[in-house]
């Protein structure tokens, strides 16, 4: 087993490449099964046990499929097998979208449930509902969903809920429907567009991701292209939070600035200084912070995926703070284990009150999930002491290299097997 072992403390400084958007790749490689002819070369992609899990499900379905550092090749012409039932389809969200892009070129699929962050109930009503509105048969037992239909015809599809894994499965069967089906009430986040964008590099035609209304006209075939996946906002986030936590001058690079406003905007109310560059933020910290009040919504509000970080920043912030989680009902899960390093918190229901403390101290915690393990580790990072994180196959599904760059930027931090 492995841990993470941070001796809390260091001010942070110097410069940090973000890789490509976790929530971007894991859509966009199960999208390339799309394309029945030429290959796909898919660029900056995050080197994540999410990405290795996707590239061993891919290949058993008949995908050659190649990783040379953050790109990766994929030859979907001969896929042979329209069922994902290998062990690694059950350890990860984001294989459930290969529904979506069976379904689209060969009219049928299977794939085991998906597994994930333990972060709520997780339904996929919205994703059914919009296959079958496009005529699929939708049957959900033994485990597995599995879709078939003779054709896909377009159609108008009203989500009930704001759901970015429904907008973009559902998007992935309409590109090779027959006519125009038009997603109303869609998720807008940077990687539903990302999505889009390589959609229609590979050939489709959808128009208005990222807004209120997704149009999308069904084209024959989508053939292989190249793409570079954008960078990832919730890496970057993570980092502009750390910074915040330690103290210091960190420039975060290989981003877009526009996708982090909201993270910005708080970070700024706490007073910390943000400077941003054409791909570039740059987050100046005295450690001086103030309390904020925090709601997450769907983008272009404040991200789930932030407010674990977040509210691990708060805890050391003057005055009281609260958090409110409106997308997952179980995403505190990291404040018991910021209680055991001398955080006050009271969760009651889906609002967290955080009372500024003068300081952490460390303790051995666990990484519940994928960013209440990021929540750890800049928990380490603040406290006075060591800290020891175990869980680490949560944290290592999101963030590439995490302590090799945390400890170029003077962090000391390392990993150990126990
Ligand atoms: C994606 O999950 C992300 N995962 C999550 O990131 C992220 O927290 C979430 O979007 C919200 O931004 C991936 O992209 C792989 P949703 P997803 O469908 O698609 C409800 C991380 O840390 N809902 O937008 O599963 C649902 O219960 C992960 O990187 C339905 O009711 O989220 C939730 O309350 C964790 N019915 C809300 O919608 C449905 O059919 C948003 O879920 C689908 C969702």
């Amino acid at each position: 087993m492995e841990k993470l072992v941070i001796s809390g403390g260091n001010k942070i400084f110097g410069n940090i490449e973000i890789s490509g958007a976790k929530n971007a790749a894991v859509a966009i490689l199960p999208a390339a099964v799309l394309a029945s002819k030429g290959v796909s070369t898919i660029e900056n992609v995050p080197d994540i046990d999410d990405v290795k899990c996707l590239v061993k499900i891919l290949e058993s379905l008949g995908c050659k499929v190649t990783r040379n550092e953050s790109t990766v090749i994929i030859d979907s012409t001969e896929v042979h097998n329209v069922k994902a039932n290998i062990e690694e389809v059950r350890k990860m969200r984001a294989s459930y979208y290969l529904l979506g892009a069976l379904l689209g070129r060969f009219k049928e699929a299977s794939v085991d449930l998906p597994g994930g962050c333990p972060i709520g109930v997780r339904p996929i009503d919205q994703h059914i509902k919009g296959f079958e509105a496009l005529g699929a048969d939708v049957e959900v037992g033994y485990g597995a969903v599995s879709v078939k239909t003779d054709k896909l015809i377009g159609t108008n599809i009203y989500f009930d809920v704001v759901s970015v894994g429904a907008t973009m499965n559902v998007m992935m069967a309409a590109v090779l429907a027959e006519g125009q089906t038009t997603l109303e009430n869609p998720a807008k986040e940077p990687h539903v567009v990302d999505l889009a964008n390589y959609l229609n590099s590979m050939g489709a035609d959808i128009k208005g991701a990222g807004t209120d209304t997704i149009r999308i006209k069904g084209v024959k075939e989508l053939k292989g292209c190249t793409y570079s996946v954008i960078p990832d906002q919730i890496e970057a986030g993570t980092y502009m939070i750390a910074t915040a936590a330690c103290g210091g001058e960190v420039t975060i690079q290989n981003v877009i600035p526009k996708h982090l406003e909201a993270i910005s905007a708080k970070l700024t109310e706490m007073g910390v200084e943000i400077i941003e560059g054409d791909d570039s933020v740059t987050v100046k910290s005295e450690r001086n912070l103030k309390a904020v009040n925090i709601k997450t919504l769907p983008y272009p509000g404040f991200p789930t995926d932030i407010q674990q970080p977040m509210s691990t920043l708060l805890t050391m912030a003057k005055g009281r703070s609260m958090v409110t989680e409106s997308i997952w009902e179980s995403r505190f899960k990291h404040v018991d284990e910021l209680k055991k390093m001398g955080a006050k918190i009271d969760v009651n229901g889906r609002v967290a009150i955080v009372e500024g403390v003068e300081k952490l101290t460390g303790a051995e915690v666990i990484a519940t999930d994928l960013r209440a393990g990021a929540a750890m580790v800049i928990a380490g990072l603040m406290a006075e002491g060591e800290t020891i994180i175990a869980g680490l196959e949560h944290i290592d599904r999101g963030y590439p290299y995490i302590e090799d760059k945390f400890t170029k930027l003077g962090a000391t931090i390392r990993r150990e097997t126990v």
